[in-house]
């Protein structure tokens, strides 16, 4: 079968089932507490919680999901590129039942797809159900149990050795911290050449045994202070790993022979990003891997075999890792720019930013020194673009977004690459002593060289350490944190500098009444001066709006014994409206306090901020009509006369 065929057997098999086909969400969730969707289920919390009602008839779905695992609960990166079967960017099969079938369906209908349609050998096939360790939430997972058990025996095969147990961390699905979840059953492949390692490997992160469905039973929300409750209603919520199946499927000729490569990169969603890379490249693929820990032992056996070619070639590794490395990543590039999700400094843009910047540096295993990577969307966009036709529609816009950062990128990488060597040489020293400015042991990275790393040569911190994780080096991630925060507190405190040295401490909160009035009487509560002499006054009551957010503060002026003062600004400090006084520059009021006064805008100038304001309302809007959801706007200037931003 061909990866589309897979995919269409899947759905065709659940439609049959009386499912209905959805599309796949973005992969910008609307989760507040995900960065990137990360599961088909995401976007069916509101009724796994209730508070939306399925709309289909029966309640049941089916589609395949974009999916990027690659930053908070569920993080994939750093396996990406050494082993064959983990990826930043996937595509997941799902099935839904909401409130609908529970587990026997769930279960027997896995069995079906899997076994009696697809031809997987069952004697290959192991499930995991739920028992929970010590403090682990609800209980043992009998009825799951119970079903896989019969299942294996009407297969003569023993359910003691095809039907094994787990505890949380393997069979109780979250999809962040928080949010629905419930115990899990997982479908492991054993794909050793004779399949018979009578469940030795699973969940062992072996290459050789891997998992490629997930059948969640959703049956609690995970509350915010690590309780768990009772949902009103049961659900389906599963998760099959498409590139996976595909790769075993094509990687065994049909299910027939289990003595070749099974790589997901050696299907046909990756083949064609392996001819354009080799194409530009020059280079080929070989399907080595490296070895990474010690595989564990079979039983009765010598060690079996792996899902790459063992190499002695340490330079043809390096290239194949790369090849993997940037195939995966033109995928998550791709598929997240095209909705909206934009490289940037900052959340999930920072996440996606690393992932191009681990793509471009791996580039230059392949002695790319020119911008390469956004070659790559073509190909992706080509294959992809009839299940997902936003790749092919914004395809123009995922290249130039990803050559501009590239370029970007391509400007301090060969000088990094110089200077982290540089740093390295002083942490392999001999001595080990004074190791500085590269080490703070032997065999560790300075916090100053990733910081230096990170901050002139946009190095993020997880690309050195893996730069320094090829060298059998770590990193002193603290000593780097310890750095950020030192610079974060520098940045702090020059702001700080440029607003009003006033004193600190004063702190009487001001009514601000500018929503409904231009104009009101207040009580001065005194005048402030600053080291520049500068004078501001503070009132228990003002109309007068507080620079803030872009937006500059109010003038107007202040009838005080008689006098009118003009207010050429107004700032704010801790909740104290601060406003600035035209007067001269000799500190003339300080002794005031407790007068009557009245306070009354500058109004044309208050509505033609006003209107400014609203510009940047308007700007925000079609920044998310035209480039993302995800675009927000900075840096604006809000004023009387101009309105400026930078998104
Ligand atoms: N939510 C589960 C997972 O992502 C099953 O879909 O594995």
């Amino acid at each position: 079968m061909t990866s589309a065929q897979i995919r269409q057997s899947f759905l065709d098999f659940f439609r049959e089932k009386q499912h209905s086909i959805v599309p796949s969400s973005s992969l910008l969730p609307d989760a507040p507490n995900l960065l990137f969707t990360n599961a088909g289920m995401n976007q069916f919390v509101p009724i796994f919680l209730g508070q939306q009602k399925p709309t289909w008839n029966p309640p049941r779905v089916a589609d395949t999901q974009k999916c990027i695992r690659a930053g908070g609960k569920h993080n994939d990166l750093e396996d990406v590129g050494l082993d064959t079967y983990h990826h930043t960017f996937f595509e997941m099969l799902g099935n839904w039942s909401f409130g609908d079938y529970f587990k026997k369906e769930a279960i027997e209908w896995a069995w079906e797809l899997v076994v009696e349609r697809w031809k997987f050998p069952a004697q290959r096939l192991y499930a995991t159900v739920y028992k929970p360790g010590p403090a682990e939430p609800s209980e043992f997972d009998r009825e799951a149990h119970d079903h896989w058990a019969r299942l294996f025996q009407d297969a003569d095969l023993d359910p003691r050795i095809h039907v094994l147990t787990a505890g949380k961390a393997d069979n109780f699905w979250m999809m962040g911290d928080t949010g629905p979840c419930g115990p899990c059953s997982e479908l492991h492949v054993d794909l050793t050449p004779d399949g018979d390692t009578r469940g030795a490997l699973v969940n062992k992160n072996d290459p050789r045994c891997f998992e490629i469905w997930n059948l969640v039973f959703i049956q609690f929300n995970a509350n915010a202070d690590a309780t768990f409750t009772a949902l009103p209603q049961r659900h389906v919520d599963t998760g099959m790993g498409f590139e996976r199946v595909t790769a075993i499927i094509q990687g065994t000729k049909n299910l027939t022979d289990f003595s070749g490569t099974i790589s997901n990169y050696e299907t046909d969603i990756f083949r064609p990003i392996f001819d354009e890379i080799e194409k530009l490249s020059g280079k080929k693929y070989a399907s080595t891997l490296p070895i990474v820990g010690q595989a564990p032992r079979l039983p009765g056996k010598e060690q079996g075999t792996r899902s790459g070619r063992p190499t002695t070639d340490p330079d043809q590794e390096k290239i194949d890792i790369a090849f993997r490395v940037i195939a995966d990543h033109i995928r998550a590039l791709s598929f997240a720019i095209a909705d909206g999700i934009i490289p940037s400094n900052e959340g999930r843009g920072y996440v996606l930013r690393r992932i191009l910047r681990r793509a471009v540096r791996y580039g230059r295993a392949l002695e790319f020194h020119e911008p390469f990577f956004f070659k790559l969307v073509d190909v992706v966009a080509k294959t992809m673009g009839d299940v997902f036709p936003e790749v092919r529609a914004k395809q123009k816009t995922i290249q130039e977004t990803i050559r501009r950062e590239e370029e970007a990128f391509n400007k301090t990488l060969d000088k990094g690459i110089e200077v982290f060597s540089h740093y390295v040489t002083f942490v392999s020293e001999p001595t080990g002593q004074g190791a500085e400015p590269g080490s703070v042991g032997s065999r560790q990275l300075s916090g100053t060289a990733a910081f230096t790393l990170y901050d002139t040569y946009g190095f993020p911190l997880d690309l050195t350490e893996l730069m320094a994780r090829e060298r059998g080096l770590t990193v002193d991630v603290a000593g780097f944190e310890k750095l950020m925060e030192e610079q974060r507190d520098r940045g702090r405190k020059a702001q700080k500098k440029s607003a009003i040295a006033v004193l600190d401490q004063y702190d009487t909160p001001t009514k601000f009444v500018g929503y409904d009035h231009v104009e009101s009487a207040a009580t001065l509560l005194g005048v402030l001066a600053d080291s520049s002499r500068r004078q501001f006054a503070v009132f228990d009551i003002s109309p007068f709006y507080a620079e803030m957010g872009g937006q500059v503060g109010d003038q107007g002026q202040a009838r005080l014994e008689g006098r009118t003062l003009r207010i050429k600004n107004t700032f704010k400090r801790g909740n104290t409206f601060l406003h600035e006084l035209d007067v001269p520059d000799v500190p003339t009021f300080t002794d005031f306090g407790g007068e009557a006064a009245s306070l009354k805008l500058d109004i044309p100038r208050r509505r033609a901020i006003e209107r400014h304001h609203t510009v940047t309302h308007l700007l925000h809007w079609a920044l998310h009509e035209v480039v993302s959801r995800d675009a927000v706007q900075k840096g604006s200037y809000v004023g009387p006369s101009i309105f400026r931003a930078r998104p």
